[in-house]
């Protein structure tokens, strides 16, 4: 795990499927940040990153809201709506910087650290609780297809 959010019980909901998505995003900004400060090809390297976020964010984004159906959680077009504009914020860096736009500056990690962190803290924290009360799962019984897919992630 990177430096740049280092991850810690304040951004853990307590339902293990789900952190260890929320993860992959922290470590996606971190890579992002490495790329920035340290690799030889920065612009090239971050923008590879900046998509694979987007994209991931998609996918994550679209399970917490189909737990939410299933669980028939109250808050749920009000999350929803929250995710939609997360998720138009990253779509839209990333179209303009796979344009050529010249956007992955420290400004745009510092907005990325809060973009995702402040997300989780808030909204996120708020359905853990009820999911738990629920019957979800706290811990996994099985290997994640995580790992597979992303072989720094954890088992
Ligand atoms: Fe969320």
């Amino acid at each position: 795990m990177g430096t740049f959010i280092p991850w810690t019980d304040q951004i853990c909901i307590g339902i293990q499927e789900i952190d260890e998505q929320h993860k992959q995003l922290v470590e996606l900004i971190n890579r992002l940040y490495d790329a920035m400060t340290q690799g030889a090809d920065r612009q090239q390297a971050a923008t590879e990153i900046l998509q694979e976020l987007m994209q991931y964010t998609i996918v994550h984004f679209a399970v917490e809201e189909s737990l939410f159906r299933i669980f028939d959680y109250p808050d749920y077009e009000t999350h929803r709506e929250r995710h939609q504009q997360l998720r138009d914020q990253v779509i839209d860096i990333n179209k303009r910087v796979q344009a050529g736009e010249r956007l992955i500056t420290p400004e745009l990690l510092f907005f990325l650290r809060k973009w995702i962190t402040s997300h989780i803290m808030v909204e996120d924290k708020a359905y853990g609780p009820f999911l738990l009360a629920k019957g979800i799962e706290k811990n996994w019984r099985r290997t994640s297809w995580l790992g597979r897919i992303w072989p720094g992630a954890r088992r």
